[in-house]
């Protein structure tokens, strides 16, 4: 595996408040990695300094193995971006954009009125294409930023918040696009606020929090992470005991809703090995087992809301 981004105690100080508080971490080729966070935590800052839009006070970023302070033209032409608010000219077509980005990044006209039409295609605006983009909703001109953040084919994309407002059916074009683009060995680099998006499309998700980097993992493992207490839900074919389960080993609570029991318990597989022998002991088969992880959402508040830095 070869590191795309590789970000070295980045950062940022506005005034007298921390933007973003000594930040590092790598992102290794292929992967789809989240930066997630609430309102005000660095994102946005945090990706202006790895695209080399705004210089960092402390610390290096490396990407595509180009210093982005020293060797930004090498750097960018690697990567594209789609940016917290829109770069698109609205008083151009989309068409006129595409071909403005590629002019920028140096493309044959030829080269760029194809890969222009193929994008157009991809995001689905090829009919709109010499519409004005002031007469695009907010979903089209996200397509578009994301077709022009692609013109040169990077190996590597920035996309800050790319969802974040959209309708449900660009959503769910823009992060099917992104799984496409994956699969076909682009690394992404995403913020988001969204937990639900980073679980489903991040391979990784670093949380921010305040400046700092608080937690990062795979999504499953971060929820694993932050809370050991699991539960347990369970019912049998016929009834058992009130309070008979609570001695059960690892057990700490017992509740019962319906003919389900909840259990919480600090030993999982303890807990399950034991109800199975109190299964056959008592002549009641297991009807239901289901082990209930914490969300990402609970995992999420849990790291954002801690007291503590
Ligand atoms: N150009 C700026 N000048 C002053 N403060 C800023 C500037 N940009 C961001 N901030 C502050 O830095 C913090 C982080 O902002 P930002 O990176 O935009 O967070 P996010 O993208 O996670 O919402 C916020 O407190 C914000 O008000
Ligand atoms: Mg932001």
């Amino acid at each position: 595996m070869s590191v795309v981004i590789h970000a070295s105690d980045l950062t940022k100080v506005f005034g007298k408040s921390i933007a973003v508080d000594h930040i590092s971490f790598d992102v290794q080729k292929g992967e789809i990695f989240g930066f997630l966070g609430p309102n005000g935590a660095g994102k946005t800052t945090s990706t202006r300094m790895l695209t080399g839009v705004i210089p960092p006070d402390t610390g290096t970023a490396t990407i595509l193995g180009y210093d982005i302070r020293s060797e930004p033209v090498l750097a960018k032409q690697g990567f594209g971006v789609v940016p917290e608010t829109s770069n698109a000219y609205s008083d151009l077509t989309a068409w006129q954009n595409l071909l403005l980005m590629g002019e920028l990044y140096g493309l044959p006209r030829a080269r760029a009125e194809q890969r222009s039409s193929e994008l157009l295609g991809m995001v689905g605006l090829l009919e709109r294409k010499d519409q004005k983009v002031q007469a695009y909703s907010k979903g089209m001109k996200q397509r578009l930023i994301l077709a022009m953040a692609l013109i040169h084919e990077p190996e590597l994309l920035f996309l800050d918040e790319p969802t974040s407002g959209l309708d449900v059916q660009s959503t769910q074009m823009i992060l099917s696009l992104l799984r496409d683009l994956n699969k076909q060995g682009t690394t992404i680099f995403l913020t988001t606020h969204n937990m639900e998006e980073a679980n489903r499309l991040c391979h990784r998700v670093g949380i921010i929090r305040a400046g700092k980097m608080v937690a990062i993992d795979a999504p499953e493992k971060l929820k694993t992470a932050i809370d050991r207490v699991h539960k347990i839900e369970v019912s049998f074919d016929r009834d058992v005991p009130d309070n008979t389960l609570a001695g059960l080993e690892g057990v700490m609570t017992v509740n019962r809703t319906g003919d389900k029991w909840q259990i919480t318990t600090q030993n999982k597989d303890a807990t399950i090995h034991s109800l199975a022998a109190f299964s056959q002991k008592n002549s009641a088969a297991i009807v239901t087992l289901n082990t209930l992880a914490p969300s990402l959402d609970e995992a999420f508040l849990r790291l954002t809301q801690e007291a503590k830095p």
